[in-house]
């Protein structure tokens, strides 16, 4: 069942191509320039004249919510907040009828997301789901929502549904900013055809993996790992530290990058491994600087780049590439390398990759 590949995890890492066009299958019409969702169609009243969507969610799925926030604002000028839905229920949060509440759930299970969407609904919010799991418990108390179809994940670190909500999250938000006049019919029709892409820059993406072993066999016996990314990748960085933590039990922590200079950049030296998400677009020189910050400090940077590029290449101690795409979209390909990189690690330290120590794949309880 985990079809030739060792563990899950990875089985799940490569099926993230065709999971990202099953979640687009039949929903997007790039020729046509449309995206049909029922749960949007039905509910599109009360989602364009939402004053604010409020995403809860809890580990992997909350950062692709903190990427959904990026999106929203960007693409449907909404604004949003993303609560991990552990606080939001405890909170006394102020949510009134004119909010939308999203909640990202892959198992569908998640106690704490369950809970937040009840208090919601309480105070009178239109809830809508992004659930992998058909049936879940939380597709079912949600108004409306849109499933993943990211197929089953079993590895209790989560990939292809990462992937499959930023995708299903990307459309919404592509959808509701059509409607709303706040993108053009041509930059709509480029999003649609770009997004047609991604399986196969996704496909090629995962050329890197020989790559990335290399990188995974030099770092193996790191203590700390440093993750930094900005705009739309601070949430891939997150997620990054989140995937090696979980599986390696190496201690990392995601920032964004212009960050550092505030405090972690004290941690910094020969001894750490730092991660830096550097795609061609999106404070790219920004991001620059910021590596020769961790370079003059001598620290190890592992680079995750736009094909072709040259000047970050001249100061990585290791660069993985990713094809070019729209900024907004980078996160599909940018997460790749950073899960085979937990990946490789995990195995090359004897763990038990799809079922880490102390951790469930869903967390029923609080
Ligand atoms: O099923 P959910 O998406 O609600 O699960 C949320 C988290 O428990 C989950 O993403 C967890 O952080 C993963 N193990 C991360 O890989």
């Amino acid at each position: 069942e985990k079809a030739g590949y060792d563990h899950f995890m990875l089985k799940e890492i490569y099926e993230q191509p065709d999971a990202i066009r099953d979640t687009y299958r039949g929903r997007m019409l790039p020729q046509k320039g449309l995206i049909k969702m029922s749960g949007i169609n039905d509910n599109i009243d009360r989602l364009m004249n939402a004053k604010r969507i409020i995403i809860v969610a809890c580990g992997t799925s909350w950062h692709a919510g903190l990427v959904a926030e990026y999106i929203f604002e960007d693409l449907a000028r909404i604004p949003v907040e993303v609560e991990y839905a552990s606080e939001f229920r405890y909170r006394n949060p102020v949510i009134s009828k004119e909010d939308v509440v999203i909640a990202i759930s892959q198992s569908g299970e998640t106690a704490d997301t369950m809970a937040a969407i009840k208090i919601a609904k309480e105070n009178g919010a239109f809830v809508f789901g992004v659930c992998n799991v058909v049936g879940s418990s939380i597709s079912r108390e949600t108004h409306a929502g849109a499933y993943t179809h990211a197929g089953p994940e079993i590895g209790v670190a989560s990939t292809k549904a990462f992937t499959t909500q930023i995708t299903v999250l990307s459309l919404i938000a592509l959808k509701l900013g059509k409607t709303k006049g706040e993108i053009s019919q041509s930059d709509f029709h480029a999003y649609l055809n770009e997004l047609e892409l991604i399986p196969e820059k996704v496909e090629k993406t995962l050329l890197t993996n020989n790559m990335v072993e290399k990188v995974a066999e030099a770092y193996k016996n790191a203590k700390n790992c440093l993750y930094l990314g900005r705009g739309y990748n601070f949430p891939v960085a997150l997620e990054g530290a989140l995937k090696l933590k979980e599986i390696s039990y190496i201690h990392a922590e995601g920032y964004p990058a212009a960050e550092m200079k505030h405090g972690p950049i004290a941690l910094i030296d020969e001894m750490m491994p730092v991660i830096v998400i550097a795609t061609k677009k999106g404070h790219y020189e920004k991001v620059v600087s910021n590596i020769q910050e961790i370079k003059s400090r001598k620290g190890k940077i592992i680079a995750v780049v736009t094909e072709g590029d040259t000047s970050v290449k001249k100061m990585a101690d290791h660069i993985l590439e990713v094809p070019e795409t729209f900024e907004a979209l980078t996160p599909l390909l940018t997460t790749i390398p950073l899960q085979l990189l937990s990946y490789h690690i995990a195995v090359k330290l004897g763990k038990n990759v799809d079922q880490p120590r102390n951790l469930a794949k869903s967390v029923t309880v609080e």
